[in-house]
This record gives structure tokens, sequence and C-alpha cells, in this order.
């Protein structure tokens, strides 16, 4: 055990751990909530437990991290109907005031209370070994595994790995995020024994990694049922791969900033600084570095967040596959969104404009038909800038492009796109491009964009800086 490490982890456990007064503000905000969802349980005659699920139950939250995680459990045989029905009833009588819908597989209502986020979760009861009715119902099986094995020190430990996953920004099943969840961190901490044991793993994890804790497959099998680049059997159920979110990006991420933890480790790991410049070092960057920002800004749809960037992603991809198209070499792209104003997608290309010619090629030379049909066809053609050629074994021309410039191009295409559907929703009422300059009027008023922007071009994470 490196002494450096040992003294990191202290500092990190000492800060993220919750003091007397947090768990105290906690516990009232459960007692209000679980006490409404019991009032009215008994008013409408239903059978139901009220449970604190989660990070909460485990005792393994961070602790400025209040999210808690309200479970309204049906008895075992409750029709998927019902609870869904009842469940939701319950579930807006215990948020009481302004809820909106989540949605995970299953409805369930989010809420904030007196500076908590609550998720109140209907499902219902399952048994070991049960096939779980929804995807929530395994969570209070999650619970009860965790609680039997995690030592004190073991809760701590596993505080201080989500502190590091959200430092390197990897931490959350979310499809914002495609990372690690916080039954991960535990599932990871329990599996190696410790903080710097995960650490020391991951550093050496290369291709696909398969953990199977409870030995639910054969030596090996488990890698062979699920396609993803870390395969983290779920002790609970053994059809469930709890490291399924976890993406290419994030899994690579995890093994590159934990060898260069190893090599250097540092605060900055745990609690990066922000990036602490304004709009002209974004400017500035691009400029040295001779490449093109386009922003495409268009109205945020009212979605609940995973499909909100189940769409954005979507789109996203379907604007860079048209600049590929039109010759543009995408070099980066990403997207930002508040959740409730806007949405921006954007695109780092390798520059503003590309020239007047495209190549086109045309049929083998020894195709008589469609060759004489080709070279017919272009040799009075006024789009023509050179050609038809013969190269190779092929006919060739060079076209007359009708879009050159970035900005232009994007502001002909993107309506014309097949982008998800909400967001081409919002795309026909009204959109705007911003390239280079003109970001800074996009920026005005929005600190967190601009730190996107800045991250966004100068690419180096913050634990290498
Ligand atoms: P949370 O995402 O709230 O996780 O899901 P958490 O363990 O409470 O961690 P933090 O501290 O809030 O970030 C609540 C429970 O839902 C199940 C797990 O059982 C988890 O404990 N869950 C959630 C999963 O099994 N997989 C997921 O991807 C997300
Ligand atoms: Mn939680």
């Amino acid at each position: 055990m490196s002494e450096e490490i040992e003294r990191i982890r202290a500092e990190v456990a000492e800060r993220v751990s919750p003091k007397a007064k947090d768990r105290a503000e906690i516990e009232r905000v459960l007692r209000k909530v679980s006490s409404k969802i019991n009032r009215e349980a008994k008013n409408r005659k239903l059978q139901v437990r009220v449970e604190v699920e989660g990070s909460i139950a485990k005792d393994t939250w961070v602790a400025d991290d209040r999210d808690l995680d309200v479970f309204i459990i049906f008895p075992h045989g409750t029709s998927k109907e019902d609870m869904k029905e009842e469940g939701l009833k319950l579930a807006k009588a215990g948020a009481g005031g302004l809820w909106r819908l989540g949605y995970a597989e299953h409805p369930y209502v989010e809420v904030e209370i007196d500076g908590c986020r609550l998720d109140i979760v209907p499902s219902i009861e399952i048994r070991d070994g049960d096939r779980p009715v929804t995807s929530v119902d395994r969570t209070p099986l999650h619970t009860r595994f965790m609680l039997e094995r995690l030592s004190p020190k073991m809760k701590r430990d596993v505080r201080v790995l989500k502190q590091f996953m959200k430092g390197i920004e990897v931490y959350g099943a979310e499809l914002k995020v495609g990372g690690f969840s916080g039954y991960l961190c535990e599932l990871l901490a329990l599996n190696y024994g410790s903080f710097e044991k995960v650490i020391r793993a991951a550093a050496e994890w290369r291709g696909k990694t398969v953990i199977d804790y409870m030995h639910h497959y054969k030596e090996g099998e488990g890698g062979k049922v699920f396609d993803t680049p870390l395969v983290i059997v779920d002790p609970v159920d053994r059809r469930r791969n709890a490291a399924a979110a976890v993406t290419h990006q994030s899994y690579s991420t995890f093994i590159a900033a934990s060898r260069w933890f190893l090599r250097r480790p540092a605060m900055d790991f745990f609690f990066p600084k922000p990036e602490s410049a304004g709009f002209p070092e974004v400017s500035k960057a691009i400029r040295e570095r001779g490449t093109a920002v386009a922003a495409i800004a268009v109205g945020c749809p009212n979605l609940p967040s995973d499909i909100l960037w189940g769409e954005v992603y979507k789109s996203l991809t379907r604007t860079v596959d048209m600049l590929d198209e039109h010759s543009f070499r995408v070099n980066s792209h990403t997207a930002w969104s508040d959740e409730k104003g806007s949405v921006v997608l954007l695109i780092e290309v390798e520059g503003r404009g590309v020239r007047e010619g495209r190549i086109h090629m045309g049929p083998k030379v020894s195709f008589a038909d469609e060759a004489e049909r080709f070279v017919n066809k272009y040799l009075d053609s006024k789009n023509v800038l050179a050609g038809p050629y013969v190269k190779e074994d092929r006919w060739y021309v060079e076209l007359k492009r009708d879009q050159t410039d970035l900005k232009a191009l994007i502001k002909e295409e993107f309506p014309k796109l097949r982008l998800s559907k909400d967001i081409m929703v919002e795309a026909k009422k009204g959109f705007k491009v911003f390239v280079d300059g003109e970001l800074a009027t996009l920026c005005r008023g929005r600190k967190e964009l601009v730190e996107v922007l800045l991250k966004f071009v100068r690419k180096r994470p913050a634990w290498l800086r």
C-alpha cells in the first residue's frame, strides 16, 4: 500500500462522509415523505411497504449528494398495472408539491424537498431467484445484498471510489454519462477489497473485463453472454449485466485515470479545479489550432432526462454524418443542455470551408452502356469543374458543390435531417447556428457553456492538468 495514496484516501473520506447534521436532515425529509405515503395508502386501503433504498439505505452516499431513493413496495403477486396506477398516486401524494414524472422502464416521481432530490418509485416485492417484473424490483435485493457484506471501512472506500469517478467524470449510469453507477462502485469495492485495490486492478484491465462475484457462470462464460467492454454479473440476478451502461469511453477513461493516479496521486482527481477562463480563451484556442467550431442551438423538448439524451445523441450523430458526407472532416463532437430551455450540439471540423470541387466516381470503363451515359451526361453540364476522365479502371468527374461553407451548409441541411422525433419538432420551430467568433453571443450569460466549450477545444481532462 502506498503511503501517499493512503493519505489522500483518508482526506477524501473525511470530506465525503456525511456528518451527524447531514444524516439528521435527511432523516427528517424521509420521515415526512413516508408518513404522507402511508397515510394515503391507508385511505386507499392499500397494503404497501415504504422502504428507503439506494445509497442512503446502504450508507454509501457522498455527503453533499442528496439523492434519496424511496420505494413503495407492493406485495408479491400484485399485477404490473395495479402497481403502476396505484403506485403513482401514492408517489404523488408523498411528493406533495412540484413533482415531475421520471422514467426508468416504468414511471416514477421525482421531487425536490428541503434541498434533497427524491425518486419515489413504485415496485413489486420479489423473492430471491424470482424474475423481476420491472427492472426496479431488483433494487431492494441489491440493498440487502450490500448490507450483509459491506463493512464500515468498505462503505467509506465506496464513497471515496464514487468521488474518484465523479472527479474524472464517469460517475452515473444515466445515458448522458454512460458511466459507473453507485451500485457498480459498491460491487467493485466488494470484489477487489478496497479503494486502492480497485484502482490497482483497473490500471491493469485490458480488452474485455469480466467480474462475476457470485460465480453465477463457469469460468469465462459470463463474458460470452454480455457484449460490453466491462461485464459485471449482477450478484442478485445472473441474467443482468450491472455494467451494461458503461461505454467504451468511460471504461477507457477509468483505466487511464487509474494508471495516472497510481503514478501521481493527487486530490485533483477527486476534486478537479474548474476551467477558470472566459470566452476569449475559447476563441484563442480555436484560432491557434486552425479548426472551426459550430454550435447548433435548438429549444429543449420536455422529456425525462434519459430519453432527452438519447434523442440528443442521435441527432448529433445524424448531423456529424451529414457533414462527413459533404467532406467536412469532423474532429470531435459533444452536446450540452440545461435540460430546461436549450440543447446545443457542438461540432469541431478541420476547417470552416471545403474546396469548390468534389470528385464523383462513375462506372468502370468496361461497362459500355453505363460509361456512355455517364460521359454524355457530364460532357456539357455546367456543374463540371474537371473531366470526365479515366483513372485506373473507371470514369470520374469533378463537380461543383452546392455549399462550401460550414454555416451555410448546416443552415440548409440541418432542418432536412432525420433527427430524433422531439428534437426535430424543436428544429422545425427554429434553430440557430453559431460558428467560431459568433459563439460569444451564444455563451453570453451561460458560464457553464463556456466551460464546456473550453474543455471541448482544449481536450485535456482535468486530471491531467
Ligand atoms: P441510484 O442511481 O440512486 O444509485 O439507484 P445509488 O446506489 O443510490 O447511488 P447514489 O449515491 O445515489 O449515486 C438506486 C438503486 O437502483 C439500482 C441500484 O440498486 C441502486 O442502489 N440501480 C440504479 C441499478 O441497479 N442500476 C443502475 O444503473 C441504477
Ligand atoms: Mn441514490
